[in-house]
């Protein structure tokens, strides 16, 4: 590298800077940070070297997106990128469409980092030679899709595709790497001959074998020329081709097995459209395209892993918390699935509502901290013991909050919101209206609707009429309006659940 990029990053929390820092100090850029949207503006208005801006969302005097719309002012090639927490996936989506061009999700995971920075740069290089602006855009929209896109079989399918498109190919192949490295296996083909299908051919004898090994690309303008590869070729109808590797990054091996395992999987194309031959450009379009696929790869083979494990904590603690308060098991598994419910209807995204539905049930977890005598008393609590049982929000948030990932993050959020009120009566924080999370907002009314439809230690069942009539009079003071509208609106879906899963049963 002759010249180290330069990044920017601006958190008021002095350990995400220094967090930020060393992450990108050690990938061997050249990094500065400031405390502020004004002493980040300062920076920028002194030096116009900068390429990268790392930005938090809510920091105090001037927030991210404000920093963003002023500094592509002073600076318009700067590509602005935001670091939010999950808390604020809704205020980051607000930023993307701001202009930040991508946004990573604290607590950080460094492969998401680099690979947003890798995007970004790349960004900036397409950008100095000229593209067109349709290209570019274009190829970022695909590059969010993929990273999005958690389920492997989706991903593969989207890439090949996308990447035919992009390249205007009729036909072309992912071949996925076997565990040995000695065996690839086509996982998606488009055109090709009918007994290809999930074909498996040796590293040794085929085009993507040799781009496998080598770890790098193949662009072929006419095979007739290259007998050696021609050699290798699966009975190819077309003299064009391109193959390149999806390799994995950061690995760390050096030597004579440097190039063992780093490929994941190669992708192919030939026969372009027209019987024109494929160009430079396709070359370039399809080892980025093959970058993302590569990271988003290992992301979403990372996820699978995280979370399981997840899955399985939260069921353990969710067993411990229905345990100790003498609920049935029922009482969360219905949450869960009025959380999932509203959370669709809503807005939220499939992956988002489903995140709720396996983080809604440690709603309570914080009440294992909360002594027998109060928790199980049978009458009404005095002022003293309810204000016991209040804590049990703040140390729901303290036990998860240390957590990774995205379960058990939103699980902290929950534990810490359900009992806020949108009239801003509510505790442990009296926060309002839509400054309480949307899960904290779903999971809150889940909760009040089930615990008030059940007998507990303290009280009997009510009827279904008089609940229904105190979320008509607390729509818009204890509920988000909003949601409650929604909550009536799908009322025969949210009997339906109670009913499967009824106590009773
Ligand atoms: P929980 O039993 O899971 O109840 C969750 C929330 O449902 C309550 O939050 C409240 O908003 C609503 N809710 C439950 N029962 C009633 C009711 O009879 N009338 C009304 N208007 N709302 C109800 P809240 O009040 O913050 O209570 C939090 C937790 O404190 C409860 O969780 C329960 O574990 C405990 N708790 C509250 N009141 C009493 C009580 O009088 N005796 C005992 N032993 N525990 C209580
Ligand atoms: C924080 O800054 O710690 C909260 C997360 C965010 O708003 O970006
Ligand atoms: C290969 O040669 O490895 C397969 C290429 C293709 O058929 O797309
Ligand atoms: C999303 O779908 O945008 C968020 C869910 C996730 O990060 O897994
Ligand atoms: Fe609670
Ligand atoms: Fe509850």
């Amino acid at each position: 590298m002759a010249k180290a990029e330069r990044i920017l990053i601006v958190d008021d929390e002095i350990v995400i800077r220094e967090l930020m820092s060393d992450i990108l100090t050690d990938e061997g850029f050249s990094v500065a940070s400031a405390p502020n949207g004004m002493a980040a503006l300062k920076m920028l208005q002194e030096s116009n070297d900068f390429v990268v801006l790392f930005t938090d969302i809510m920091m105090p005097e001037m927030d991210g997106i404000e920093l963003i719309r002023k500094a592509r002012l002073v600076s318009p090639a700067l590509v602005p990128i935001v670091m939010t927490g999950y808390a604020t996936l809704e205020t980051a989506r607000a930023a993307v469409k701001e202009g930040a061009y991508d946004y990573v999700l604290k607590p950080f995971n460094l492969s998401e980092i680099k690979m947003s920075v890798t995007n970004a740069l790349e960004r900036c290089r397409l950008s100095n030679e000229n593209a067109s602006l349709r290209e570019i855009t274009e190829l970022f929209n695909i590059s969010e899709r993929i990273a999005s896109i958690r389920s492997e079989d989706a991903l593969l399918e989207f890439v090949l595709n996308a990447a035919l498109e992009r390249v205007e190919a009729e036909r072309g192949s992912l071949m996925l790497v076997s565990d040995d490295g000695l065996e690839m296996t086509v996982a998606r083909g488009v055109g090709l001959p009918q007994d290809y299908d999930h074909a498996a051919v040796h590293v040794k004898n085929s085009i993507s074998g040799w781009v496998a090994e080598n770890v790098k690309p193949l662009f072929v303008e006419d095979i007739r020329q290259e007998p050696s590869v021609d050699k290798l070729s699966w009975q190819l109808r077309d003299n064009s081709f391109i193959s390149v590797p999806l390799e994995r990054k950061g690995s760390a091996l050096s030597g004579p097995d440097a190039c063992k395992g780093r490929v994941i999987a190669v992708l192919n194309v030939t026969e372009k459209r027209n019987q024109k031959t494929f160009t430079e450009a396709d070359l370039k379009i399809l080892s980025i395209m093959a970058n993302h696929a590569a990271a988003a790869l290992e992301n979403v083979r990372l996820l699978a892993d995280v979370e399981d494990t997840q899955r399985e904590i939260v069921f353990t603690l969710g067993e411990i918390v229905e345990t100790r308060s003498q609920e049935t098991g029922f009482h969360v598994k219905r949450v869960a699935e009025y959380c999932k419910l509203l959370g669709l209807k809503c807005g939220l995204s499939s992956a988002e509502a489903e995140i709720l539905r396996l983080a809604s049930p440690l709603h309570d977890v914080g009440k294992v901290g909360i002594p027998d005598a109060i928790l199980n008393k049978p009458g009404k609590l005095s002022v003293d013991e309810f204000d016991i049982i209040k804590t049990h929000a703040q140390m729901g948030y303290d036990m998860l909050k240390v957590t990774k990932g995205h379960v058990l993050q939103a699980a902290a959020i929950i534990a810490l919101q359900h009992h806020e009120r949108f009239d801003g009566k509510g505790y442990p924080n009296g926060l309002s209206g839509k400054d309480i999370h949307i899960f904290g907002r779903i999971t809150g009314i889940a909760d009040v609707f089930d615990a008030l439809g059940v007998k507990r230690v303290y009280k009997d069942a009510w009827e279904l009429d008089r609940i229904l009539e105190l979320f008509r009079e607390e729509r818009g003071n204890h509920f988000d309006p909003d949601i409650t509208d929604v909550f009536f609106a799908n009322i025969e879906e949210i009997l339906e659940i109670r009913d499967s899963l009824s106590d009773i049963e």
